[in-house]
Protein backbone atom coordinates (compact mmCIF):
# COMPACT_ATOMS: atom_id res chain seq x y z
CA UNK A 1 0.00 0.00 0.00
CA UNK A 2 1.28 3.58 -1.25
CA UNK A 3 1.37 6.36 1.39
CA UNK A 4 -1.51 8.12 0.03
CA UNK A 5 -3.80 4.97 -0.12
CA UNK A 6 -2.26 4.38 3.36
CA UNK A 7 -3.26 8.18 4.50
CA UNK A 8 -6.52 7.49 2.97
CA UNK A 9 -7.29 4.41 5.06
CA UNK A 10 -6.48 5.92 8.37
CA UNK A 11 -8.75 9.27 7.39
CA UNK A 12 -11.53 6.93 6.65
CA UNK A 13 -11.25 4.75 9.92
CA UNK A 14 -10.94 7.91 11.78
CA UNK A 15 -14.30 9.29 9.93
CA UNK A 16 -16.04 5.93 11.31
CA UNK A 17 -14.86 6.42 14.69
CA UNK A 18 -16.14 10.00 15.08
CA UNK A 19 -19.62 8.90 13.50
CA UNK A 20 -19.15 6.21 15.97
CA UNK A 21 -18.88 8.77 18.85
CA UNK A 22 -21.64 10.96 17.78
CA UNK A 23 -23.96 7.71 17.40
CA UNK A 24 -22.80 6.65 20.82
CA UNK A 25 -23.37 10.05 22.50
CA UNK A 26 -27.12 10.26 20.76
CA UNK A 27 -28.04 6.21 22.09
CA UNK A 28 -26.45 6.90 25.60
CA UNK A 29 -29.44 9.11 26.18
CA UNK A 30 -31.98 7.14 26.40
CA UNK A 31 -32.14 4.01 28.33
CA UNK A 32 -33.52 1.85 25.87
CA UNK A 33 -30.75 2.37 23.37
CA UNK A 34 -27.56 2.72 26.03
CA UNK A 35 -26.37 -0.39 25.76
CA UNK A 36 -25.95 -0.21 22.65
CA UNK A 37 -24.43 3.84 23.23
CA UNK A 38 -21.36 1.90 25.30
CA UNK A 39 -20.66 -0.75 22.66
CA UNK A 40 -20.34 2.20 19.91
CA UNK A 41 -18.06 4.33 22.13
CA UNK A 42 -16.25 1.25 22.76
CA UNK A 43 -15.79 0.48 19.28
CA UNK A 44 -15.13 4.26 18.21
CA UNK A 45 -12.22 4.27 20.76
CA UNK A 46 -11.08 0.74 19.26
CA UNK A 47 -11.08 2.50 16.03
CA UNK A 48 -9.18 5.58 17.09
CA UNK A 49 -6.64 3.44 18.66
CA UNK A 50 -6.19 1.30 15.68
CA UNK A 51 -6.06 4.49 13.22
CA UNK A 52 -3.36 5.72 15.32
CA UNK A 53 -1.26 2.52 15.86
CA UNK A 54 -1.12 2.10 12.16
CA UNK A 55 0.97 4.90 11.50
CA UNK A 56 4.41 4.39 10.41
CA UNK A 57 5.68 6.40 13.12
CA UNK A 58 4.48 5.00 15.69
CA UNK A 59 4.50 1.11 14.13
CA UNK A 60 7.94 1.07 13.48
CA UNK A 61 10.16 1.60 16.86
CA UNK A 62 7.39 3.48 19.05
CA UNK A 63 5.56 0.32 19.49
CA UNK A 64 6.80 -1.22 22.49
CA UNK A 65 5.84 2.45 24.26
CA UNK A 66 2.59 1.92 23.15
CA UNK A 67 2.61 -1.84 24.50
CA UNK A 68 3.87 -0.37 27.56
CA UNK A 69 1.09 2.60 28.18
CA UNK A 70 -2.10 0.05 27.01
CA UNK A 71 -0.28 -2.65 30.00
CA UNK A 72 -0.75 -0.01 31.80
CA UNK A 73 -3.59 1.04 31.20
CA UNK A 74 -5.38 -2.45 31.65
CA UNK A 75 -3.73 -2.96 34.82
CA UNK A 76 -5.30 0.72 36.46
CA UNK A 77 -8.47 0.05 33.95
CA UNK A 78 -9.33 -3.27 35.01
CA UNK A 79 -9.93 -2.64 39.24
CA UNK A 80 -11.49 0.52 38.54
CA UNK A 81 -14.17 -0.78 36.40
CA UNK A 82 -15.40 -2.79 39.25
CA UNK A 83 -16.16 -0.62 42.05
CA UNK A 84 -19.56 -0.48 43.13
CA UNK A 85 -22.43 1.71 41.28
CA UNK A 86 -22.23 4.29 44.32
CA UNK A 87 -18.65 5.05 43.95
CA UNK A 88 -18.93 5.54 40.43
CA UNK A 89 -18.37 9.68 40.43
CA UNK A 90 -15.23 9.14 41.82
CA UNK A 91 -14.37 6.72 39.53
CA UNK A 92 -15.04 8.65 36.90
CA UNK A 93 -13.32 12.04 38.51
CA UNK A 94 -10.01 9.82 38.46
CA UNK A 95 -10.99 9.07 34.66
CA UNK A 96 -11.02 12.81 33.93
CA UNK A 97 -7.76 13.12 36.32
CA UNK A 98 -5.61 10.78 34.29
CA UNK A 99 -6.86 12.16 30.79
CA UNK A 100 -6.02 15.70 32.34
CA UNK A 101 -2.71 14.45 33.07
CA UNK A 102 -2.32 12.82 29.65
CA UNK A 103 -2.87 15.95 27.81
CA UNK A 104 -0.76 17.79 30.43
CA UNK A 105 2.33 15.54 29.90
CA UNK A 106 1.43 15.35 25.71
CA UNK A 107 1.85 19.02 26.49
CA UNK A 108 5.08 19.13 27.78
CA UNK A 109 6.54 16.51 25.95
CA UNK A 110 5.94 18.14 22.73
CA UNK A 111 6.86 21.48 24.15
CA UNK A 112 10.33 20.36 25.27
CA UNK A 113 10.60 18.51 21.72
CA UNK A 114 10.35 21.17 19.99
CA UNK A 115 11.82 23.80 21.57
CA UNK A 116 15.05 21.59 22.17
CA UNK A 117 15.53 19.72 18.93
CA UNK A 118 13.39 21.59 16.68
CA UNK A 119 12.55 25.24 16.98
CA UNK A 120 11.01 25.95 13.55
CA UNK A 121 7.93 23.65 14.58
CA UNK A 122 7.13 25.36 17.62
CA UNK A 123 4.56 27.96 16.19
CA UNK A 124 3.07 30.81 17.69
CA UNK A 125 -0.31 28.44 17.37
CA UNK A 126 0.91 25.29 18.27
CA UNK A 127 2.51 27.43 21.59
CA UNK A 128 -1.05 28.81 22.00
CA UNK A 129 -2.36 25.01 21.71
CA UNK A 130 0.16 23.18 24.19
CA UNK A 131 -0.31 26.49 27.14
CA UNK A 132 -4.00 25.57 26.75
CA UNK A 133 -3.88 22.29 26.65
CA UNK A 134 -0.90 22.37 29.93
CA UNK A 135 -3.23 24.96 31.60
CA UNK A 136 -6.25 22.58 31.62
CA UNK A 137 -5.03 19.54 31.63
CA UNK A 138 -2.90 20.01 34.41
CA UNK A 139 -5.92 21.92 36.82
CA UNK A 140 -8.01 18.96 35.65
CA UNK A 141 -5.63 16.63 37.11
CA UNK A 142 -5.49 18.05 40.40
CA UNK A 143 -8.98 19.27 40.39
CA UNK A 144 -10.48 15.86 39.45
CA UNK A 145 -7.91 14.02 42.37
CA UNK A 146 -9.37 16.19 44.85
CA UNK A 147 -13.25 15.90 43.64
CA UNK A 148 -12.61 11.88 43.55
CA UNK A 149 -11.47 12.25 47.27
CA UNK A 150 -13.89 14.29 48.51
CA UNK A 151 -16.22 11.75 47.61
CA UNK A 152 -14.50 9.16 48.82
CA UNK A 153 -14.22 10.95 51.93
CA UNK A 154 -10.32 10.49 51.92
CA UNK A 155 -9.12 11.32 55.07
CA UNK A 156 -6.95 13.94 54.31
CA UNK A 157 -9.10 15.99 52.41
CA UNK A 158 -12.02 17.81 54.10
CA UNK A 159 -15.39 16.85 52.59
CA UNK A 160 -17.02 20.38 53.69
CA UNK A 161 -15.99 23.60 51.78
CA UNK A 162 -12.81 25.24 52.73
CA UNK A 163 -12.83 29.20 52.41
CA UNK A 164 -10.75 31.56 53.84
CA UNK A 165 -10.55 35.67 52.99
CA UNK A 166 -9.46 36.58 49.72
CA UNK A 167 -9.92 33.30 48.54
CA UNK A 168 -11.63 33.67 45.16
CA UNK A 169 -8.98 36.88 44.49
CA UNK A 170 -6.26 34.28 45.16
CA UNK A 171 -7.70 31.95 42.89
CA UNK A 172 -7.89 34.63 40.63
CA UNK A 173 -4.53 36.28 40.60
CA UNK A 174 -2.88 32.54 40.15
CA UNK A 175 -4.43 32.04 37.05
CA UNK A 176 -3.84 35.53 35.80
CA UNK A 177 0.24 34.67 36.72
CA UNK A 178 -0.26 31.75 34.68
CA UNK A 179 -2.18 32.79 31.74
CA UNK A 180 0.07 36.05 31.58
CA UNK A 181 3.24 33.73 31.24
CA UNK A 182 1.01 31.56 28.63
CA UNK A 183 0.35 34.66 26.34
CA UNK A 184 4.09 35.61 26.97
CA UNK A 185 5.76 31.90 25.45
CA UNK A 186 2.88 32.09 22.78
CA UNK A 187 4.32 35.84 22.24
CA UNK A 188 7.79 34.42 22.22
CA UNK A 189 7.98 30.51 21.92
CA UNK A 190 11.81 30.59 21.59
CA UNK A 191 12.87 32.99 24.07
CA UNK A 192 15.60 31.53 26.74
CA UNK A 193 13.56 31.94 30.05
CA UNK A 194 10.99 30.13 27.86
CA UNK A 195 12.33 26.88 29.44
CA UNK A 196 12.03 28.29 32.95
CA UNK A 197 8.45 29.94 32.35
CA UNK A 198 6.44 26.87 30.83
CA UNK A 199 6.97 24.65 34.86
CA UNK A 200 6.08 27.70 36.57
CA UNK A 201 2.52 27.34 34.14
CA UNK A 202 2.65 23.74 35.29
CA UNK A 203 3.06 24.36 38.91
CA UNK A 204 0.37 26.97 39.12
CA UNK A 205 -2.06 25.17 36.88
CA UNK A 206 -1.63 22.17 39.30
CA UNK A 207 -1.86 24.19 42.48
CA UNK A 208 -5.03 26.10 41.00
CA UNK A 209 -6.83 23.09 40.02
CA UNK A 210 -6.15 22.37 44.08
CA UNK A 211 -7.22 25.79 45.08
CA UNK A 212 -10.38 25.78 42.55
CA UNK A 213 -12.11 22.74 44.04
CA UNK A 214 -11.45 23.12 47.96
CA UNK A 215 -14.00 25.72 48.53
CA UNK A 216 -16.39 23.11 46.84
CA UNK A 217 -18.44 20.70 49.29
CA UNK A 218 -18.77 17.23 48.81
CA UNK A 219 -22.99 18.20 47.89
CA UNK A 220 -21.49 19.85 44.39
CA UNK A 221 -18.88 17.31 43.52
CA UNK A 222 -20.77 15.63 41.23
CA UNK A 223 -21.52 18.81 39.22
CA UNK A 224 -17.96 19.61 39.49
CA UNK A 225 -16.92 16.37 37.89
CA UNK A 226 -19.00 17.22 35.30
CA UNK A 227 -17.35 20.75 34.69
CA UNK A 228 -14.11 18.92 34.98
CA UNK A 229 -14.82 16.91 32.39
CA UNK A 230 -15.75 19.29 29.92
CA UNK A 231 -12.04 21.07 30.83
CA UNK A 232 -10.11 17.65 30.13
CA UNK A 233 -12.43 17.75 26.59
CA UNK A 234 -11.20 20.83 26.15
CA UNK A 235 -7.75 20.35 26.92
CA UNK A 236 -7.93 16.79 24.31
CA UNK A 237 -9.02 19.52 21.74
CA UNK A 238 -6.25 21.54 22.22
CA UNK A 239 -4.02 18.15 22.02
CA UNK A 240 -5.30 17.11 18.54
CA UNK A 241 -3.90 20.52 17.23
CA UNK A 242 -1.03 20.01 18.63
CA UNK A 243 -0.54 16.25 17.58
CA UNK A 244 -2.32 17.37 14.05
CA UNK A 245 -5.27 14.41 14.69
CA UNK A 246 -8.59 15.84 13.59
CA UNK A 247 -10.28 12.54 15.82
CA UNK A 248 -9.09 13.84 18.81
CA UNK A 249 -10.11 17.51 18.21
CA UNK A 250 -13.63 15.99 17.32
CA UNK A 251 -13.35 13.64 20.23
CA UNK A 252 -12.66 16.17 22.87
CA UNK A 253 -14.75 18.80 21.62
CA UNK A 254 -17.72 15.83 21.81
CA UNK A 255 -16.35 14.90 25.48
CA UNK A 256 -16.07 18.62 26.33
CA UNK A 257 -19.46 19.84 24.95
CA UNK A 258 -21.57 17.02 26.95
CA UNK A 259 -19.42 18.01 29.94
CA UNK A 260 -20.55 21.06 29.99
CA UNK A 261 -24.15 20.07 28.77
CA UNK A 262 -24.36 17.27 32.16
CA UNK A 263 -23.48 20.43 34.44
CA UNK A 264 -26.11 23.19 33.10
CA UNK A 265 -28.95 19.74 33.39
CA UNK A 266 -27.84 19.15 36.90
CA UNK A 267 -27.54 23.08 38.02
CA UNK A 268 -31.00 23.23 36.61
CA UNK A 269 -32.52 20.39 38.19
CA UNK A 270 -31.44 21.99 41.48
CA UNK A 271 -31.81 25.77 40.55
CA UNK A 272 -28.22 26.63 41.43
CA UNK A 273 -25.77 28.73 38.92
CA UNK A 274 -22.51 27.67 38.10
CA UNK A 275 -21.14 30.71 40.49
CA UNK A 276 -23.48 29.12 42.86
CA UNK A 277 -21.76 25.75 42.70
CA UNK A 278 -18.16 26.88 42.10
CA UNK A 279 -18.07 29.96 44.90
CA UNK A 280 -21.09 29.07 46.36
CA UNK A 281 -19.42 26.80 49.43
CA UNK A 282 -22.98 25.26 49.47
CA UNK A 283 -22.00 21.79 51.99
CA UNK A 284 -20.97 24.96 54.95
CA UNK A 285 -25.14 25.01 55.34
CA UNK A 286 -24.90 21.61 56.54
CA UNK A 287 -23.78 23.13 60.29
CA UNK A 288 -26.07 25.21 60.58
CA UNK A 289 -29.14 24.13 59.02
CA UNK A 290 -29.67 20.59 60.59
CA UNK A 291 -29.69 21.97 64.50
CA UNK A 292 -33.39 22.91 64.67
CA UNK A 293 -36.29 22.15 66.93
CA UNK A 294 -37.31 18.61 67.78
CA UNK A 295 -40.32 17.55 65.72
CA UNK A 296 -42.28 14.65 66.09
CA UNK A 297 -42.28 11.78 63.36
CA UNK A 298 -44.89 8.75 63.02
CA UNK A 299 -43.41 5.76 63.06
CA UNK A 300 -45.60 2.78 61.28
CA UNK A 301 -44.95 -0.61 61.54
CA UNK A 302 -44.51 -2.77 58.78
CA UNK A 303 -47.46 -4.50 58.64
CA UNK A 304 -49.56 -1.79 59.07
CA UNK A 305 -47.58 0.15 55.64
CA UNK A 306 -48.30 -3.65 54.23
CA UNK A 307 -52.09 -3.17 54.91
CA UNK A 308 -52.86 0.27 53.51
CA UNK A 309 -50.74 -0.94 50.56
CA UNK A 310 -52.45 -3.67 49.62
CA UNK A 311 -55.66 -1.22 49.37
CA UNK A 312 -53.97 1.02 47.63
CA UNK A 313 -54.83 1.33 43.99
CA UNK A 314 -52.03 3.78 42.87
CA UNK A 315 -48.99 3.89 44.09
CA UNK A 316 -45.69 6.23 43.35
CA UNK A 317 -42.17 4.86 44.23
CA UNK A 318 -39.58 7.92 44.80
CA UNK A 319 -36.39 6.41 45.11
CA UNK A 320 -33.18 8.38 46.33
CA UNK A 321 -29.78 7.95 47.40
CA UNK A 322 -30.70 5.61 50.25
CA UNK A 323 -32.17 2.81 47.88
CA UNK A 324 -28.25 3.15 45.92
CA UNK A 325 -26.47 3.11 49.51
CA UNK A 326 -28.62 0.14 50.37
CA UNK A 327 -28.77 -1.78 46.95
CA UNK A 328 -32.52 -2.51 47.68
CA UNK A 329 -33.12 -2.18 43.85
CA UNK A 330 -34.17 -6.06 43.13
CA UNK A 331 -36.21 -5.91 46.47
CA UNK A 332 -37.85 -2.89 45.06
CA UNK A 333 -38.53 -4.79 42.12
CA UNK A 334 -39.97 -7.89 44.09
CA UNK A 335 -42.39 -5.15 45.68
CA UNK A 336 -43.26 -3.60 42.36
CA UNK A 337 -44.06 -6.81 41.31
CA UNK A 338 -46.63 -8.23 44.23
CA UNK A 339 -48.70 -4.50 44.42
CA UNK A 340 -48.84 -5.34 40.55
CA UNK A 341 -50.19 -8.18 41.83
CA UNK A 342 -52.88 -6.90 43.66
CA UNK A 343 -53.80 -4.83 40.73
CA UNK A 344 -52.42 -1.46 41.64
CA UNK A 345 -50.71 1.11 39.17
CA UNK A 346 -47.22 1.66 40.21
CA UNK A 347 -44.84 4.07 39.01
CA UNK A 348 -41.60 5.38 39.69
CA UNK A 349 -41.14 8.95 40.02
CA UNK A 350 -37.49 9.61 38.88
CA UNK A 351 -35.63 13.07 39.36
CA UNK A 352 -33.43 14.55 37.62
CA UNK A 353 -30.83 14.47 40.87
CA UNK A 354 -31.48 11.80 42.77
CA UNK A 355 -28.92 9.95 44.16
CA UNK A 356 -25.35 10.95 43.52
CA UNK A 357 -24.48 11.11 39.91
CA UNK A 358 -27.13 11.94 36.85
CA UNK A 359 -29.10 8.96 36.21
CA UNK A 360 -28.18 7.27 39.20
CA UNK A 361 -32.13 5.88 39.80
CA UNK A 362 -32.08 5.07 36.46
CA UNK A 363 -29.21 2.52 36.02
CA UNK A 364 -30.48 0.95 39.85
CA UNK A 365 -33.62 0.15 38.74
CA UNK A 366 -33.03 -1.28 34.99
CA UNK A 367 -30.82 -2.98 36.62
CA UNK A 368 -33.13 -4.63 38.60
CA UNK A 369 -35.47 -4.58 34.98
CA UNK A 370 -37.94 -2.34 35.94
CA UNK A 371 -39.58 -1.79 32.78
CA UNK A 372 -38.58 1.76 31.08
CA UNK A 373 -41.99 3.32 30.84
CA UNK A 374 -43.12 2.70 34.00
CA UNK A 375 -40.27 5.41 34.69
CA UNK A 376 -41.47 8.63 35.39
CA UNK A 377 -39.73 12.14 35.02
CA UNK A 378 -40.63 14.78 37.45
CA UNK A 379 -42.54 17.29 35.04
CA UNK A 380 -44.86 13.85 34.38
CA UNK A 381 -45.65 12.59 37.52
CA UNK A 382 -46.11 15.48 39.83
CA UNK A 383 -49.54 16.69 37.82
CA UNK A 384 -50.70 12.76 38.74
CA UNK A 385 -49.42 13.32 42.66
CA UNK A 386 -52.77 14.38 44.29
CA UNK A 387 -54.63 11.23 43.26
CA UNK A 388 -51.75 9.32 44.12
CA UNK A 389 -52.96 6.64 47.44
CA UNK A 390 -49.96 5.99 48.34
CA UNK A 391 -46.42 7.15 47.84
CA UNK A 392 -42.90 5.80 49.22
CA UNK A 393 -40.52 7.49 49.75
CA UNK A 394 -37.11 5.10 49.29
CA UNK A 395 -34.15 6.68 50.55
CA UNK A 396 -34.60 9.58 48.88
CA UNK A 397 -35.09 13.49 51.14
CA UNK A 398 -33.84 16.46 49.56
CA UNK A 399 -35.55 15.62 46.26
CA UNK A 400 -39.19 15.25 47.83
CA UNK A 401 -38.49 18.63 50.29
CA UNK A 402 -41.48 20.95 50.51
CA UNK A 403 -39.08 23.77 51.78
CA UNK A 404 -37.79 23.93 47.89
CA UNK A 405 -41.45 25.27 47.01
CA UNK A 406 -41.99 27.55 50.09
CA UNK A 407 -38.96 28.31 52.19
CA UNK A 408 -37.02 31.23 50.23
CA UNK A 409 -34.34 31.01 53.05
CA UNK A 410 -33.58 26.99 52.60
CA UNK A 411 -30.27 26.01 50.87
CA UNK A 412 -32.32 24.12 48.29
CA UNK A 413 -35.28 26.73 47.66
CA UNK A 414 -36.19 26.81 44.11
CA UNK A 415 -35.37 23.75 43.05
CA UNK A 416 -37.99 21.50 41.67
CA UNK A 417 -39.11 19.12 43.46
CA UNK A 418 -41.35 15.24 43.44
CA UNK A 419 -44.68 16.76 45.01
CA UNK A 420 -44.65 13.34 47.17
CA UNK A 421 -46.30 15.58 50.25
CA UNK A 422 -49.33 15.78 47.87
CA UNK A 423 -50.17 11.84 47.81
CA UNK A 424 -53.18 10.46 50.11
CA UNK A 425 -50.82 8.57 52.42
CA UNK A 426 -46.37 8.99 52.44
CA UNK A 427 -44.38 6.16 53.45
CA UNK A 428 -40.92 7.37 54.00
CA UNK A 429 -38.01 4.73 54.43
CA UNK A 430 -35.23 6.11 56.14
CA UNK A 431 -32.22 4.78 58.96
CA UNK A 432 -32.51 7.43 61.46
CA UNK A 433 -33.45 11.80 61.64
CA UNK A 434 -30.43 12.71 59.79
CA UNK A 435 -31.25 15.18 57.18
CA UNK A 436 -30.26 14.47 53.43
CA UNK A 437 -27.41 15.60 51.63
CA UNK A 438 -28.32 19.39 51.90
CA UNK A 439 -28.33 19.09 55.62
CA UNK A 440 -31.62 20.60 56.19
CA UNK A 441 -35.26 19.34 58.08
CA UNK A 442 -37.93 17.86 55.89
CA UNK A 443 -41.59 18.73 56.57
CA UNK A 444 -42.50 15.94 54.64
CA UNK A 445 -41.58 13.83 57.66
CA UNK A 446 -43.90 15.48 59.78
CA UNK A 447 -46.81 16.18 57.75
CA UNK A 448 -50.34 14.68 59.06
CA UNK A 449 -50.47 12.19 55.95
CA UNK A 450 -46.67 11.09 56.53
CA UNK A 451 -45.53 7.75 58.32
CA UNK A 452 -42.05 6.31 58.86
CA UNK A 453 -40.74 3.17 58.46
CA UNK A 454 -37.33 3.08 59.81
CA UNK A 455 -34.56 0.82 58.54
CA UNK A 456 -32.71 0.52 55.98
CA UNK A 457 -34.20 0.40 52.53
CA UNK A 458 -33.26 -3.20 52.00
CA UNK A 459 -34.16 -4.73 55.03
CA UNK A 460 -37.32 -2.64 55.09
CA UNK A 461 -38.69 -2.78 51.60
CA UNK A 462 -38.03 -6.55 51.57
CA UNK A 463 -40.32 -7.20 54.47
CA UNK A 464 -42.90 -5.04 52.76
CA UNK A 465 -42.77 -7.43 49.91
CA UNK A 466 -42.97 -10.29 52.21
CA UNK A 467 -46.18 -9.45 54.10
CA UNK A 468 -47.56 -8.31 50.76
CA UNK A 469 -46.44 -12.02 49.26
CA UNK A 470 -47.74 -13.44 52.45
CA UNK A 471 -51.08 -11.45 52.37
CA UNK A 472 -51.39 -12.98 49.13
CA UNK A 473 -51.44 -16.46 49.73
CA UNK A 474 -54.15 -16.08 52.27
CA UNK A 475 -56.15 -14.52 50.15
P1 LIG B 1 -30.52 12.73 49.96
O1 LIG B 1 -31.19 14.04 50.08
O2 LIG B 1 -29.06 12.69 50.07
O3 LIG B 1 -31.18 11.77 51.03
C1 LIG B 1 -30.85 10.41 51.06
C2 LIG B 1 -31.56 9.80 52.23
O4 LIG B 1 -31.35 8.41 52.18
C3 LIG B 1 -31.05 10.31 53.56
O5 LIG B 1 -32.03 11.07 54.20
C4 LIG B 1 -30.68 9.04 54.35
O6 LIG B 1 -31.30 9.10 55.63
C5 LIG B 1 -31.30 7.93 53.52
N1 LIG B 1 -30.48 6.73 53.52
C6 LIG B 1 -29.14 6.61 53.41
N2 LIG B 1 -28.77 5.32 53.45
C7 LIG B 1 -29.91 4.60 53.60
C8 LIG B 1 -30.18 3.22 53.71
N3 LIG B 1 -29.21 2.29 53.70
N4 LIG B 1 -31.46 2.84 53.84
C9 LIG B 1 -32.45 3.73 53.89
N5 LIG B 1 -32.25 5.06 53.79
C10 LIG B 1 -30.99 5.48 53.64
O7 LIG B 1 -30.86 12.01 48.56
P2 LIG B 1 -31.80 12.43 47.38
O8 LIG B 1 -33.17 12.75 47.86
O9 LIG B 1 -31.62 11.36 46.37
O10 LIG B 1 -31.19 13.79 46.88
C11 LIG B 1 -29.95 13.89 46.19
C12 LIG B 1 -29.15 15.06 46.72
O11 LIG B 1 -27.85 15.02 46.10
C13 LIG B 1 -29.76 16.39 46.38
O12 LIG B 1 -29.48 17.32 47.37
C14 LIG B 1 -29.02 16.75 45.11
O13 LIG B 1 -29.01 18.14 44.83
C15 LIG B 1 -27.63 16.25 45.44
N6 LIG B 1 -26.86 16.12 44.22
C16 LIG B 1 -27.18 15.15 43.32
C17 LIG B 1 -26.52 15.10 42.13
C18 LIG B 1 -26.91 14.09 41.13
S1 LIG B 1 -26.37 14.29 39.64
N7 LIG B 1 -27.67 13.09 41.42
C19 LIG B 1 -25.51 16.01 41.84
C20 LIG B 1 -25.18 16.96 42.80
C21 LIG B 1 -25.88 17.00 43.99
P3 LIG B 1 -30.70 8.22 56.86
O14 LIG B 1 -29.27 8.61 56.98
O15 LIG B 1 -31.54 8.60 58.01
O16 LIG B 1 -30.88 6.79 56.45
Amino acid sequence: MNAATFDSVIKIVYLVSTALFIFSLRWMSDPKTARRGVIAGVAAMAAAFAGTIIKPSILGENLHFVALAVILGFIVGIPLSRVPLTAVPQRTALSHAFGGLAAGLVGTAKFYHWYLDAPAELTHFRMFAIIAEIILGYLTFTGSLMAAGKLQEVRFIPQRPVTYRGQNEMNLTLFSVAVTLGVLLVIMPWAGWALYAFPVIIGLSLLFGVLLTIPIGGADMPTVIALLNSYAGLSAVFMGFVLDNPLLVTAGALDGSSGLILAIIMCKAMNRSFANVLFGAFGQVQQTASSGEHKVYKPETIEGAAQILEQAGSVVIIPGYGMAVAQAQHKVRELYEQLRKRGATVKFAVHPVAGRMPGHMNVLLAEAEIPYEDLVGMEDINPDMPQCDVALVIGANDVVNPAARTEKASPIYGMPIIDADKARTVFAIKRSKNPGFAGIDNELYFAPQTFMLFGDAKNVVGELGKQLAGGALGH
